[in-house]
Protein backbone atom coordinates (compact mmCIF):
# COMPACT_ATOMS: atom_id res chain seq x y z
CA UNK A 1 0.00 0.00 0.00
CA UNK A 2 1.11 3.70 -0.89
CA UNK A 3 2.38 5.38 2.00
CA UNK A 4 -0.60 7.74 2.95
CA UNK A 5 0.09 12.14 3.03
CA UNK A 6 -0.29 12.90 6.91
CA UNK A 7 0.07 15.92 6.33
CA UNK A 8 -3.09 16.32 5.73
CA UNK A 9 -4.31 15.60 8.90
CA UNK A 10 -0.98 15.99 11.22
CA UNK A 11 0.33 19.60 11.23
CA UNK A 12 3.08 19.71 10.89
CA UNK A 13 5.12 16.35 11.58
CA UNK A 14 6.15 14.54 14.69
CA UNK A 15 10.08 15.95 13.98
CA UNK A 16 8.94 19.36 14.16
CA UNK A 17 6.99 18.61 17.81
CA UNK A 18 10.26 18.44 18.96
CA UNK A 19 11.12 21.76 18.45
CA UNK A 20 10.90 24.14 21.16
CA UNK A 21 10.31 28.05 20.33
CA UNK A 22 10.70 30.82 22.16
CA UNK A 23 7.58 31.91 21.51
CA UNK A 24 5.45 33.13 24.70
CA UNK A 25 2.24 30.87 25.16
CA UNK A 26 -1.12 33.26 25.20
CA UNK A 27 -3.68 32.24 27.27
CA UNK A 28 -6.86 31.64 25.75
CA UNK A 29 -10.64 31.69 27.56
CA UNK A 30 -12.69 28.13 26.06
CA UNK A 31 -16.36 29.57 25.61
CA UNK A 32 -18.90 27.16 23.54
CA UNK A 33 -20.91 29.21 20.55
CA UNK A 34 -24.30 29.11 21.28
CA UNK A 35 -24.53 26.75 17.88
CA UNK A 36 -22.97 23.86 19.66
CA UNK A 37 -25.11 24.04 22.84
CA UNK A 38 -28.21 21.80 22.02
CA UNK A 39 -26.26 19.44 19.67
CA UNK A 40 -25.86 16.58 22.51
CA UNK A 41 -29.35 16.54 23.46
CA UNK A 42 -30.89 13.18 24.23
CA UNK A 43 -27.30 11.81 23.12
CA UNK A 44 -24.69 10.00 25.32
CA UNK A 45 -21.21 9.39 25.33
CA UNK A 46 -18.31 7.09 27.39
CA UNK A 47 -15.29 7.87 27.71
CA UNK A 48 -12.10 4.94 28.22
CA UNK A 49 -8.94 6.72 29.86
CA UNK A 50 -5.69 4.88 29.50
CA UNK A 51 -3.07 7.21 30.71
CA UNK A 52 -1.65 8.93 33.60
CA UNK A 53 -2.91 11.33 35.84
CA UNK A 54 -2.83 13.61 33.39
CA UNK A 55 -5.11 11.90 30.91
CA UNK A 56 -7.46 11.39 33.80
CA UNK A 57 -7.66 15.43 33.45
CA UNK A 58 -8.06 15.36 29.96
CA UNK A 59 -10.81 12.99 30.11
CA UNK A 60 -12.94 15.17 32.40
CA UNK A 61 -12.80 18.07 30.57
CA UNK A 62 -13.50 16.25 27.71
CA UNK A 63 -16.94 15.22 29.62
CA UNK A 64 -17.16 18.72 30.64
CA UNK A 65 -17.27 20.41 27.23
CA UNK A 66 -19.82 17.07 26.04
CA UNK A 67 -21.79 17.69 28.84
CA UNK A 68 -21.65 21.38 28.03
CA UNK A 69 -22.86 20.48 24.47
CA UNK A 70 -25.91 18.50 26.37
CA UNK A 71 -24.98 14.72 25.81
CA UNK A 72 -25.34 12.89 28.79
CA UNK A 73 -22.42 9.77 30.48
CA UNK A 74 -24.20 6.58 28.60
CA UNK A 75 -24.78 3.63 31.10
CA UNK A 76 -23.21 0.97 29.10
CA UNK A 77 -21.35 1.10 25.60
CA UNK A 78 -24.22 -0.79 23.43
CA UNK A 79 -26.32 2.45 24.23
CA UNK A 80 -23.65 4.81 23.72
CA UNK A 81 -23.97 7.76 20.86
CA UNK A 82 -20.32 8.41 20.99
CA UNK A 83 -17.02 6.29 22.53
CA UNK A 84 -13.83 7.68 23.13
CA UNK A 85 -10.50 6.39 23.75
CA UNK A 86 -8.50 8.38 25.74
CA UNK A 87 -5.12 6.95 25.38
CA UNK A 88 -1.30 6.83 26.65
CA UNK A 89 1.64 5.86 24.02
CA UNK A 90 3.99 5.63 27.54
CA UNK A 91 4.78 1.93 26.37
CA UNK A 92 4.17 -0.38 23.37
CA UNK A 93 1.99 -2.51 25.67
CA UNK A 94 -0.28 0.35 26.51
CA UNK A 95 -0.73 0.91 22.71
CA UNK A 96 -1.40 -3.15 22.12
CA UNK A 97 -4.27 -3.02 24.42
CA UNK A 98 -6.17 0.71 22.79
CA UNK A 99 -5.78 -1.41 19.09
CA UNK A 100 -7.57 -4.14 20.63
CA UNK A 101 -10.07 -2.10 22.14
CA UNK A 102 -10.58 -0.17 19.00
CA UNK A 103 -10.93 -3.65 17.25
CA UNK A 104 -13.31 -4.74 20.09
CA UNK A 105 -15.61 -1.63 19.07
CA UNK A 106 -16.42 -2.67 15.67
CA UNK A 107 -18.85 -5.10 16.69
CA UNK A 108 -21.14 -1.82 17.98
CA UNK A 109 -20.43 0.25 14.88
CA UNK A 110 -22.37 -2.83 12.81
CA UNK A 111 -25.09 -2.64 15.02
CA UNK A 112 -25.33 1.39 15.04
CA UNK A 113 -23.99 2.98 12.21
CA UNK A 114 -24.91 6.36 13.72
CA UNK A 115 -21.89 5.96 16.64
CA UNK A 116 -19.20 7.82 16.57
CA UNK A 117 -15.78 6.49 17.94
CA UNK A 118 -13.07 8.67 18.74
CA UNK A 119 -9.45 8.01 19.64
CA UNK A 120 -7.54 10.76 21.73
CA UNK A 121 -4.48 11.38 24.09
CA UNK A 122 -0.99 11.01 23.58
CA UNK A 123 -1.34 7.98 20.92
CA UNK A 124 -2.89 10.11 18.61
CA UNK A 125 -0.11 12.85 18.23
CA UNK A 126 2.14 9.68 16.75
CA UNK A 127 2.28 9.77 12.74
CA UNK A 128 2.78 6.07 12.92
CA UNK A 129 -1.03 5.47 14.78
CA UNK A 130 -2.79 8.13 12.32
CA UNK A 131 -1.17 6.37 9.67
CA UNK A 132 -2.61 2.65 11.00
CA UNK A 133 -5.91 4.38 11.48
CA UNK A 134 -6.16 5.87 8.07
CA UNK A 135 -5.31 2.25 6.42
CA UNK A 136 -6.98 -0.35 8.69
CA UNK A 137 -8.99 1.36 10.79
CA UNK A 138 -11.98 2.89 9.02
CA UNK A 139 -14.54 2.38 11.64
CA UNK A 140 -13.13 5.41 13.44
CA UNK A 141 -14.47 8.36 12.93
CA UNK A 142 -12.78 11.07 14.84
CA UNK A 143 -8.83 11.68 15.95
CA UNK A 144 -7.66 14.74 17.86
CA UNK A 145 -4.74 14.95 19.86
CA UNK A 146 -3.69 16.33 23.41
CA UNK A 147 -3.52 19.96 21.95
CA UNK A 148 -6.66 20.41 20.68
CA UNK A 149 -9.38 18.92 23.08
CA UNK A 150 -10.98 22.43 23.30
CA UNK A 151 -11.69 22.01 19.30
CA UNK A 152 -14.18 18.80 20.36
CA UNK A 153 -17.15 20.62 19.83
CA UNK A 154 -16.65 21.32 16.13
CA UNK A 155 -15.13 17.69 15.29
CA UNK A 156 -18.18 16.28 17.06
CA UNK A 157 -20.45 18.56 14.95
CA UNK A 158 -18.70 17.56 12.02
CA UNK A 159 -18.72 13.70 13.02
CA UNK A 160 -22.21 13.89 13.61
CA UNK A 161 -23.90 15.84 11.01
CA UNK A 162 -21.72 15.48 7.61
CA UNK A 163 -20.84 12.15 8.26
CA UNK A 164 -16.79 12.82 7.43
CA UNK A 165 -14.23 11.07 9.09
CA UNK A 166 -12.33 14.07 11.07
CA UNK A 167 -9.09 13.41 12.14
CA UNK A 168 -6.58 16.62 13.32
CA UNK A 169 -3.92 16.69 15.39
CA UNK A 170 -1.35 19.26 15.92
CA UNK A 171 2.13 18.31 16.83
CA UNK A 172 2.95 21.79 18.53
CA UNK A 173 1.38 23.08 21.49
CA UNK A 174 -0.35 26.33 20.92
CA UNK A 175 -1.77 27.80 23.52
CA UNK A 176 -2.75 27.41 27.58
CA UNK A 177 -6.91 27.10 27.03
CA UNK A 178 -8.28 28.46 30.24
CA UNK A 179 -12.11 28.24 31.55
CA UNK A 180 -12.28 24.98 30.53
CA UNK A 181 -15.44 22.58 31.81
CA UNK A 182 -15.20 19.83 33.39
CA UNK A 183 -17.12 16.80 35.40
CA UNK A 184 -14.66 15.27 37.60
CA UNK A 185 -14.59 11.91 38.39
CA UNK A 186 -14.33 12.03 42.27
CA UNK A 187 -16.45 14.76 44.85
CA UNK A 188 -13.91 14.89 46.77
CA UNK A 189 -10.21 14.28 45.45
CA UNK A 190 -9.67 16.98 42.37
CA UNK A 191 -6.58 17.05 39.99
CA UNK A 192 -5.26 20.25 39.03
CA UNK A 193 -3.38 21.20 36.57
CA UNK A 194 -0.18 23.46 36.87
CA UNK A 195 1.48 23.07 33.91
CA UNK A 196 1.79 20.87 30.49
CA UNK A 197 4.40 19.78 28.36
CA UNK A 198 7.57 18.66 28.96
CA UNK A 199 11.12 19.78 27.79
CA UNK A 200 13.19 17.24 29.47
CA UNK A 201 13.70 14.78 26.63
CA UNK A 202 15.11 11.83 28.39
CA UNK A 203 16.04 9.91 25.50
CA UNK A 204 13.34 6.99 26.40
CA UNK A 205 10.77 8.80 26.71
CA UNK A 206 7.69 10.54 24.35
CA UNK A 207 6.14 12.44 26.45
CA UNK A 208 7.87 15.78 24.71
CA UNK A 209 6.97 14.80 21.71
CA UNK A 210 3.01 13.77 22.57
CA UNK A 211 2.94 16.75 25.35
CA UNK A 212 5.17 19.78 23.71
CA UNK A 213 7.00 22.68 24.80
CA UNK A 214 6.60 22.79 28.78
CA UNK A 215 4.20 25.58 30.27
CA UNK A 216 2.93 26.57 33.39
CA UNK A 217 -0.79 27.69 34.21
CA UNK A 218 -0.69 31.33 35.47
CA UNK A 219 -0.80 31.75 39.40
CA UNK A 220 -3.92 33.39 39.79
CA UNK A 221 -5.98 30.43 37.51
CA UNK A 222 -4.66 27.72 39.14
CA UNK A 223 -5.41 29.72 42.68
CA UNK A 224 -8.96 30.29 41.17
CA UNK A 225 -9.72 26.78 40.58
CA UNK A 226 -9.08 25.56 44.41
CA UNK A 227 -10.51 28.51 45.66
CA UNK A 228 -13.52 27.09 43.77
CA UNK A 229 -12.56 23.40 44.93
CA UNK A 230 -12.73 24.40 48.32
CA UNK A 231 -15.96 26.15 48.09
CA UNK A 232 -17.43 22.61 46.44
CA UNK A 233 -16.32 20.57 49.55
CA UNK A 234 -13.42 19.44 48.45
CA UNK A 235 -10.59 17.64 50.38
CA UNK A 236 -7.71 16.95 48.37
CA UNK A 237 -5.75 17.74 45.14
CA UNK A 238 -3.40 16.35 43.22
CA UNK A 239 -1.10 19.31 41.23
CA UNK A 240 0.02 17.60 38.20
CA UNK A 241 2.61 18.22 35.78
CA UNK A 242 5.22 16.08 34.08
CA UNK A 243 7.77 17.69 36.58
CA UNK A 244 6.36 20.33 38.78
CA UNK A 245 9.98 21.47 40.26
CA UNK A 246 10.15 23.01 37.19
CA UNK A 247 6.62 25.18 37.74
CA UNK A 248 7.20 28.35 36.96
CA UNK A 249 10.55 28.53 34.97
CA UNK A 250 9.05 29.63 31.82
CA UNK A 251 7.65 33.00 33.22
CA UNK A 252 9.56 35.42 31.73
CA UNK A 253 8.47 38.40 34.34
CA UNK A 254 8.52 36.71 37.57
CA UNK A 255 10.76 34.54 40.26
CA UNK A 256 7.19 32.36 41.21
CA UNK A 257 8.49 28.82 41.61
CA UNK A 258 6.89 25.67 42.82
CA UNK A 259 7.79 26.04 46.18
CA UNK A 260 6.09 29.31 46.06
CA UNK A 261 3.00 28.00 44.92
CA UNK A 262 2.58 25.04 47.76
CA UNK A 263 2.98 27.94 50.27
CA UNK A 264 -0.32 29.90 48.51
CA UNK A 265 -2.40 26.74 47.88
CA UNK A 266 -1.88 25.96 51.60
CA UNK A 267 -3.81 29.19 52.86
CA UNK A 268 -6.48 28.68 51.04
CA UNK A 269 -8.40 26.19 53.27
CA UNK A 270 -7.97 22.71 51.15
CA UNK A 271 -7.36 19.84 53.47
CA UNK A 272 -4.37 18.37 51.33
CA UNK A 273 -2.20 18.96 48.45
CA UNK A 274 -0.63 15.84 46.67
CA UNK A 275 1.80 16.57 43.85
CA UNK A 276 3.14 14.66 40.83
CA UNK A 277 5.38 13.97 39.09
CA UNK A 278 9.05 15.88 39.98
CA UNK A 279 12.34 15.73 38.53
CA UNK A 280 15.30 15.26 40.58
CA UNK A 281 17.58 18.07 39.69
CA UNK A 282 15.05 20.66 39.35
CA UNK A 283 13.52 19.74 43.31
CA UNK A 284 15.31 22.93 45.15
CA UNK A 285 15.64 23.82 48.78
CA UNK A 286 12.61 26.44 48.85
CA UNK A 287 10.45 23.44 47.23
CA UNK A 288 11.31 20.85 50.32
CA UNK A 289 10.91 23.50 53.07
CA UNK A 290 7.71 24.58 51.56
CA UNK A 291 6.25 21.05 52.26
CA UNK A 292 7.77 20.78 55.40
CA UNK A 293 6.50 23.75 56.61
CA UNK A 294 3.16 23.96 55.41
CA UNK A 295 0.68 21.96 57.19
CA UNK A 296 -1.79 21.20 54.19
CA UNK A 297 0.99 19.71 51.75
CA UNK A 298 1.24 16.19 52.63
CA UNK A 299 4.53 14.31 53.69
CA UNK A 300 5.08 12.18 50.47
CA UNK A 301 7.26 12.84 47.40
CA UNK A 302 7.44 10.44 43.69
CA UNK A 303 10.66 11.21 42.34
CA UNK A 304 11.44 8.74 39.92
CA UNK A 305 15.14 8.23 39.57
CA UNK A 306 14.99 5.27 36.67
CA UNK A 307 18.50 4.12 37.12
CA UNK A 308 20.85 3.69 39.72
CA UNK A 309 24.00 3.53 37.17
CA UNK A 310 26.00 6.74 36.16
CA UNK A 311 26.21 5.65 32.60
CA UNK A 312 23.13 4.62 32.31
CA UNK A 313 21.69 7.76 33.90
CA UNK A 314 23.64 9.54 31.36
CA UNK A 315 22.36 7.83 28.16
CA UNK A 316 19.22 8.20 29.45
CA UNK A 317 20.38 12.15 29.40
CA UNK A 318 18.49 12.29 33.25
CA UNK A 319 21.35 15.40 34.42
CA UNK A 320 22.16 13.96 37.72
CA UNK A 321 24.50 10.95 38.84
CA UNK A 322 23.33 8.52 41.17
CA UNK A 323 25.26 10.24 44.09
CA UNK A 324 23.67 13.66 43.64
CA UNK A 325 20.57 12.05 43.39
CA UNK A 326 21.37 10.29 46.86
CA UNK A 327 22.52 13.41 48.18
CA UNK A 328 19.03 15.59 47.32
CA UNK A 329 16.78 12.53 48.64
CA UNK A 330 19.25 12.81 52.03
CA UNK A 331 18.51 16.55 52.14
CA UNK A 332 14.77 15.92 51.29
CA UNK A 333 14.03 13.72 54.27
CA UNK A 334 16.37 15.96 56.39
CA UNK A 335 14.48 18.99 55.76
CA UNK A 336 10.51 16.56 55.87
CA UNK A 337 11.23 14.15 58.73
CA UNK A 338 9.18 11.18 58.35
CA UNK A 339 8.76 11.72 54.50
CA UNK A 340 7.72 8.65 52.33
CA UNK A 341 9.30 9.03 48.89
CA UNK A 342 8.75 6.53 46.54
CA UNK A 343 9.88 6.43 42.69
CA UNK A 344 9.52 5.10 39.16
CA UNK A 345 12.72 2.34 37.73
CA UNK A 346 13.08 1.24 34.41
CA UNK A 347 15.66 -2.04 34.07
CA UNK A 348 16.94 -2.92 30.48
CA UNK A 349 17.50 0.26 28.91
CA UNK A 350 19.72 -0.82 25.55
CA UNK A 351 23.15 -1.20 26.74
CA UNK A 352 22.35 -2.08 30.55
CA UNK A 353 24.71 -4.14 31.75
CA UNK A 354 24.27 -6.63 34.95
CA UNK A 355 26.85 -4.36 36.33
CA UNK A 356 24.58 -1.32 35.60
CA UNK A 357 21.45 -3.08 37.34
CA UNK A 358 23.57 -3.83 40.01
CA UNK A 359 23.87 -0.65 41.01
CA UNK A 360 19.91 0.27 40.89
CA UNK A 361 19.84 -2.55 43.37
CA UNK A 362 22.36 -0.62 45.69
CA UNK A 363 20.97 2.81 44.95
CA UNK A 364 17.23 1.02 45.97
CA UNK A 365 19.10 -0.20 49.23
CA UNK A 366 20.38 2.92 49.59
CA UNK A 367 17.60 5.20 48.76
CA UNK A 368 15.43 3.04 51.33
CA UNK A 369 12.13 3.61 48.89
CA UNK A 370 8.21 2.83 50.19
CA UNK A 371 7.25 1.90 47.03
CA UNK A 372 8.17 2.11 43.26
CA UNK A 373 6.77 2.04 39.52
CA UNK A 374 8.81 -0.62 37.77
CA UNK A 375 9.27 -1.34 34.15
CA UNK A 376 10.74 -3.13 31.10
CA UNK A 377 12.40 -0.22 28.59
CA UNK A 378 10.05 -0.23 25.87
CA UNK A 379 11.10 1.26 22.76
CA UNK A 380 9.42 4.57 21.46
CA UNK A 381 9.73 4.90 17.71
CA UNK A 382 10.89 8.48 16.93
CA UNK A 383 12.68 8.66 20.50
CA UNK A 384 16.91 8.76 20.57
CA UNK A 385 17.08 5.45 22.44
CA UNK A 386 15.15 3.45 20.14
CA UNK A 387 17.95 3.47 18.34
CA UNK A 388 20.53 2.94 20.44
CA UNK A 389 21.70 -0.83 20.68
CA UNK A 390 19.90 -3.49 22.65
CA UNK A 391 21.62 -6.22 22.85
CA UNK A 392 20.62 -7.30 26.57
CA UNK A 393 18.22 -10.82 25.97
CA UNK A 394 14.62 -9.93 27.11
CA UNK A 395 14.66 -12.76 29.54
CA UNK A 396 17.43 -11.20 31.26
CA UNK A 397 15.82 -7.72 31.90
CA UNK A 398 12.40 -9.86 33.26
CA UNK A 399 14.77 -11.35 35.51
CA UNK A 400 15.84 -7.95 36.75
CA UNK A 401 12.54 -6.87 36.80
CA UNK A 402 11.57 -9.62 39.15
CA UNK A 403 14.70 -8.94 41.24
CA UNK A 404 13.92 -5.14 41.30
CA UNK A 405 10.52 -5.82 42.65
CA UNK A 406 11.69 -7.85 45.06
CA UNK A 407 13.73 -5.62 46.41
CA UNK A 408 11.23 -2.69 46.21
CA UNK A 409 8.69 -4.67 48.11
CA UNK A 410 10.96 -5.01 50.95
CA UNK A 411 11.20 -1.36 50.97
CA UNK A 412 7.20 -1.39 50.81
CA UNK A 413 6.95 -3.83 53.63
CA UNK A 414 9.30 -1.28 55.91
CA UNK A 415 7.06 1.53 55.05
CA UNK A 416 4.29 -0.11 56.37
CA UNK A 417 5.53 -1.36 59.36
CA UNK A 418 6.78 2.04 60.39
CA UNK A 419 3.28 2.99 61.41
CA UNK A 420 2.46 0.09 63.62
CA UNK A 421 0.32 1.09 66.63
CA UNK A 422 0.67 4.75 65.66
CA UNK A 423 -2.56 6.91 64.74
CA UNK A 424 -2.91 7.84 61.03
CA UNK A 425 -5.18 10.20 59.76
CA UNK A 426 -6.93 9.24 56.51
CA UNK A 427 -9.18 10.57 54.01
CA UNK A 428 -11.99 7.77 53.37
CA UNK A 429 -12.24 7.18 49.74
CA UNK A 430 -15.08 4.61 49.23
CA UNK A 431 -14.85 0.26 50.77
CA UNK A 432 -12.53 -1.80 50.09
CA UNK A 433 -12.41 -4.14 47.09
CA UNK A 434 -12.73 -7.10 48.23
CA UNK A 435 -14.99 -6.19 51.18
CA UNK A 436 -18.19 -3.90 51.51
CA UNK A 437 -17.80 -3.68 55.39
CA UNK A 438 -14.46 -2.81 55.19
CA UNK A 439 -13.58 1.43 54.13
CA UNK A 440 -10.57 1.69 52.37
CA UNK A 441 -8.68 4.92 51.80
CA UNK A 442 -5.43 6.84 52.14
CA UNK A 443 -2.74 7.95 54.74
CA UNK A 444 -1.03 11.70 55.01
CA UNK A 445 1.92 9.28 54.04
CA UNK A 446 -0.36 7.77 50.94
CA UNK A 447 -0.45 4.20 52.50
CA UNK A 448 -3.99 2.39 52.19
CA UNK A 449 -5.29 1.85 55.09
CA UNK A 450 -8.50 -0.59 55.41
CA UNK A 451 -10.83 -0.80 58.35
CA UNK A 452 -14.32 -0.91 59.57
CA UNK A 453 -16.64 1.62 59.87
CA UNK A 454 -19.80 3.17 58.26
CA UNK A 455 -19.85 4.50 54.57
CA UNK A 456 -21.32 7.55 56.05
CA UNK A 457 -17.89 8.58 57.02
CA UNK A 458 -16.90 7.94 52.88
CA UNK A 459 -15.57 11.81 52.05
CA UNK A 460 -14.32 12.44 55.29
CA UNK A 461 -10.52 12.54 57.10
CA UNK A 462 -10.38 10.28 60.30
CA UNK A 463 -8.14 8.82 62.45
CA UNK A 464 -7.13 5.08 62.37
CA UNK A 465 -5.12 3.29 65.08
CA UNK A 466 -2.80 0.83 62.86
CA UNK A 467 -3.36 -2.67 64.24
CA UNK A 468 -1.59 -4.94 61.00
CA UNK A 469 1.14 -3.67 58.22
CA UNK A 470 1.04 -5.27 55.12
CA UNK A 471 3.42 -4.89 51.98
CA UNK A 472 0.84 -3.14 50.03
CA UNK A 473 -1.81 -2.25 52.75
CA UNK A 474 -2.47 -1.23 56.19
CA UNK A 475 -5.22 -2.30 58.60
CA UNK A 476 -6.77 -0.08 61.38
CA UNK A 477 -9.23 0.54 63.68
CA UNK A 478 -11.25 3.66 64.23
CA UNK A 479 -10.56 5.83 66.95
N1 LIG B 1 7.24 12.91 33.95
C1 LIG B 1 7.32 11.79 34.77
C2 LIG B 1 7.13 10.46 34.13
C3 LIG B 1 6.09 10.22 33.19
S1 LIG B 1 6.13 8.64 32.50
C4 LIG B 1 8.68 11.78 35.34
O1 LIG B 1 9.65 12.11 34.71
O2 LIG B 1 8.75 11.36 36.43
C5 LIG B 1 6.09 7.57 33.91
C6 LIG B 1 7.21 6.60 33.95
O3 LIG B 1 7.15 5.73 32.84
C7 LIG B 1 8.60 7.20 33.86
O4 LIG B 1 9.04 7.70 35.07
C8 LIG B 1 9.42 6.01 33.41
O5 LIG B 1 9.86 5.25 34.51
C9 LIG B 1 8.42 5.19 32.61
N2 LIG B 1 8.72 5.24 31.18
C10 LIG B 1 8.69 6.31 30.36
N3 LIG B 1 9.05 5.95 29.12
C11 LIG B 1 9.32 4.62 29.15
C12 LIG B 1 9.75 3.68 28.18
N4 LIG B 1 10.00 4.04 26.94
N5 LIG B 1 9.91 2.39 28.57
C13 LIG B 1 9.68 2.02 29.85
N6 LIG B 1 9.27 2.87 30.80
C14 LIG B 1 9.10 4.16 30.46
FE1 LIG C 1 9.42 11.78 30.12
FE2 LIG C 1 11.63 12.58 31.30
FE3 LIG C 1 9.72 14.34 30.74
FE4 LIG C 1 9.30 12.54 32.64
S1 LIG C 1 10.85 14.16 32.66
S2 LIG C 1 7.91 13.11 31.01
S3 LIG C 1 10.39 10.76 31.86
S4 LIG C 1 10.95 13.22 29.26
FE1 LIG D 1 0.75 8.25 28.71
FE2 LIG D 1 0.65 10.61 27.63
FE3 LIG D 1 0.47 10.37 30.23
S1 LIG D 1 1.98 8.97 27.01
S2 LIG D 1 1.72 8.59 30.62
S3 LIG D 1 -0.97 9.60 28.75
S4 LIG D 1 1.45 12.02 29.12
Amino acid sequence: MSKVDLSKYFKPNLKQARKRTGNTIEEVKFNLSDAYQKIGVNKTYMIHTYGCQGNEADTETMAGILELMGFSKAEDESKSDIIILNTCAIRENAENRIWGELGRLKAYKRQNPNLIIGLAGCMAQEENVIERVLKTYQHVDLVFGTHNIYKLPEYIETALFSKERVIEVYSQEGEIIENLPKVRNHHFKAWVNIMFGCDEFCTYCIVPYTRGKERSRSKDEIIEEVKQLVKENYKEITLLGQNVNAYGKDFVDSNYTFGDLLKDLNELGIERIRFTTSHPHDLDEKTMNAINDCEHVMPHFHLPVQSGSNAVLKKMNRHYTKESYLKVLDQLKKTVPGISVTTDIIVGFPGETEADFLETLDLVEKAQFEGAFTFVFSKREGTPAAVFTDDTPEKDKKERLYLLNDRINHGYLLGSQRFLNQTVKVLVDGTSKNNNEVLAGYSEHNKLVNFKGDPSLIGQIVNVKITVAKTWFLLGELV
